[in-house]
């Protein structure tokens, strides 16, 4: 585990700044719950899993913070928590997960406060090795998916669905580090995801610092790359995972879900069964966020367009299940139209 983005850390959390990265490597210690909402709303701390597991650990915060002897007041200091967390960003299941996993735990345990507050921190902890456990299980599984020629092969991946995007592996990411584990990797083509760059700034550090075989693309040059044949499939994350298959994923996933059906490319999408909402039939109803128009305008202090311009910023788009050759989970791959095999 050596890119861990969330851990406790004694008596506090410690996160990867990835804001900074990859200009600076830097920590940032979170010991208040209030300060954990923040960090999930700057991005600080980004992508499904890791802000689920940053959630349920912003509720071990919010345990320890509270000084009082009295069940109730201990409970509701956790219910106001959970809210400001529900707010910071509608897309990601994991996070609402999350917050529930913790809540649960919290009403169910008997005992003294003291016992609770020690219950929740274990708890959070062992969220985060089961997250860790559920993406290698995941790189395995989306492995024996690949394409059986080449030996080696040329994939595409979008955005940061790395070690950074979960608790120390990853999930579209954590499939390319199992073919590069077991020598079937020539090269990952990694798109720069505008526009916070978390394909350039985030996967492509990843890589580096992992000597996997990595090239960065513009976005609008995967469609090329495909038609040039160079890519053999395209295996991306997911923030929420509908009833019918239909996903959300960073924006401009669908755009390039469109082109590897044109080239007939395998599209797969890799997540955990945490980010499967069930009580939703289609990719409809999940909430799409739509973040500060600064991040199309500028990039750090250059302007990209007029001052004045008007800017639409949706965080994520929907991928129709007719998309999507299949979805890759820690109990194996399943096409989309056979996702309900998954829900017992
Ligand atoms: O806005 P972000 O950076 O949190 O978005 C991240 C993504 O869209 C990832 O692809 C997704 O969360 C899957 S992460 C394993």
């Amino acid at each position: 585990m050596s890119i861990l983005p969330v851990a406790w850390a004694y008596d506090h959390v410690r996160l990867i700044d990835q804001t900074r990265l990859p200009q600076e490597f830097s920590y940032v210690d979170i010991r208040r719950a209030m300060d954990m909402v923040r960090a999930i709303q700057t991005m600080m701390v980004r992508g499904a899993p890791a802000i689920g597991i940053a959630a349920a650990f912003a509720i071990a915060l919010a345990a320890q913070e509270i000084d009082t002897e009295e069940r109730s007041e201990f409970l509701a200091h956790l219910e106001t928590v959970a809210a400001a967390l529900r707010q910071t960003r509608p897309t990601a299941i994991n996070l609402f997960w999350g917050i529930d996993q913790m809540l649960n735990v919290a009403r169910q345990t008997v005992g003294p406060i003291p016992f609770l507050k020690e219950k929740l921190v274990e708890t959070a902890q062992k969220l985060a090795v089961d997250e860790y456990n559920t993406c290698v299980a995941i790189g395995e599984n989306g492995l024996a998916c690949l394409p059986a020629q080449p030996q080696r092969l040329t994939l595409m991946t979008y955005c940061n669905a790395g070690a950074l995007a979960t608790v120390g592996y990853g999930t579209a990411l954590g499939v390319v580090r199992a073919a590069h584990a077991a020598d079937r990797l020539l090269q990952v083509y990694v798109c720069e995801t505008r526009p916070r760059l978390q394909g350039a700034r985030l996967t492509a550090w990843e890589c580096v610092q992992e000597g996997i075989p990595a090239t960065l693309i513009t976005d609008n040059m995967a469609g090329f790359c495909m038609y040039q044949g160079l890519i053999q499939a395209v295996v991306v994350g997911a923030d929420r995972i509908a009833r019918n298959g239909d996903i959300a994923n960073k924006i401009g996933t669908y755009s390039l879900a469109i082109l590897a059906q044109t080239h007939g490319i395998p599209f797969y999408v890799a997540a955990p069964l945490s980010s499967i909402d069930w009580n939703i039939s289609d990719g409809s109803q999940i909430p799409i966020e739509e973040r500060e128009i600064d991040e199309v305008y500028r990039i750090g202090e250059i302007w990209l367009t007029a001052p004045g311009m008007e800017v639409f910023n949706p965080a994520f788009d929907i991928t129709p299940a007719r998309y999507i050759t299949g979805i890759i989970t820690e109990q194996g791959m399943v096409p989309p139209d056979q996702l309900h095999r998954l829900q017992a």
